[in-house]
């Protein structure tokens, strides 16, 4: 039996058989591993006979990555463990995108106090007609859990979608090539889409790719998403652009001051994976993830 001690509890269901012995405590010297969620940065000295540190959830840019490889510390994540919800917000961010939802709910609003609000509105949903996003070219960065679950899906919402991810498994690649065009150059994303959605973990290789540079290869009109992390994009460059109507919406889950409150971004507090299920999914998956590791050596990263 494991001894757990909560820096930061990150789950209290689905634990059976691993609750009834954690307490908590600010002190970790004495771990042999540590489990972490998003907003935890694990940038205190690591416990000399830490073996592992495990992420709930995809992003590892909260982890020092290159001090845990000089101490020989095993990190892992569970990037499937809550693609569903990521994938279901970027679906609902490119409908924001297409249809005015959020300027019709707030006209609605505005005519609170007005008895004719239902005649009036026949009237001004003029200014709130979209398009749909049916038959339009979806651009993926990054086919990883989220990226290949976007793509199916928004294959099913009848959009033609365009691939590009380098590191793809071979098997990833061919269950996706029934549906999906793979591309082996990211600017043909850039030049062609009509949505782009970033699925790439932060690198030092992925910083800043959405480039000014790649911002102005796109389409006039492009709708660019970033569920992924904020500093993917080169926001003062996306404002001007948004500015000059060359990028229609930038929807992004990461409330920085560059974009907020600029005209066509929709931005959601960092809401991908904040569903019941996918927390849920993600504190299951990292304690069996941590159990199988420190039993038997091994390591899924599901
Ligand atoms: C992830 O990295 O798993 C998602 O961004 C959600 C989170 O940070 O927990």
């Amino acid at each position: 039996m494991f001894q757990y001690h909560c820096l930061n509890p990150i789950a209290s269901v689905g634990l059976d058989g691993f609750g009834d012995n954690y307490r908590q405590t600010d002190d970790f010297k004495e771990a042999d591993a540590v489990l972490v969620r998003s907003a935890k940065m694990l940038d205190m000295e690591l416990p000399g006979k830490l073996l592992a540190v495990g992420r709930a959830g995809a992003g590892v840019n909260n982890i020092p990555l290159d001090r845990c490889a000089d101490q020989g510390i095993v990190v892992f994540n569970t990037p499937g463990a809550n693609s569903n919800g990521v994938k279901e917000l970027v679906l609902a961010g490119m409908l924001l995108a297409s249809r005015d939802i959020v300027g019709g709910i707030e006209w609605v609003n505005s005519q609170k106090d007005n008895p004719d609000v239902g005649k009036l509105a026949e009237k001004q949903k003029k200014q709130f007609a979209g398009s749909e996003i049916s038959g339009k070219k979806l651009g993926i960065i990054g086919l990883g859990a989220i990226g290949q679950k976007v793509a199916n899906a928004a294959t099913h919402l009848g959009m033609d979608v365009y691939g590009y991810d380098p590191f793809i498994s071979v098997d990833a690649a061919w269950n996706l090539s029934r549906t999906i065009h793979h591309i082996q150059d990211v600017n043909d994303i850039y030049r062609n889409c009509d949505f782009i959605t970033i699925h790439v973990p932060l690198t030092d290789g992925t910083r800043g790719m959405i480039s000014r540079e790649a911002i102005q290869m796109m389409k006039d009109g492009v709708v660019v998403l970033n569920y992924a992390r904020d500093v993917l994009v080169d926001e003062e460059a996306m404002v001007e652009a948004l500015n000059a109507g060359k990028v229609k919406r930038y929807m992004t889950d990461f409330a920085n001051p560059t974009v907020a409150g600029v005209k066509n971004v929709i931005i959601t507090p960092h809401l991908g994976a904040s569903t019941r299920e996918s927390e849920d999914n993600c504190a299951v998956a990292a304690v069996k993830e941590l159990k199988n590791f420190l039993e038997n050596g091994n390591i899924k990263n599901s």
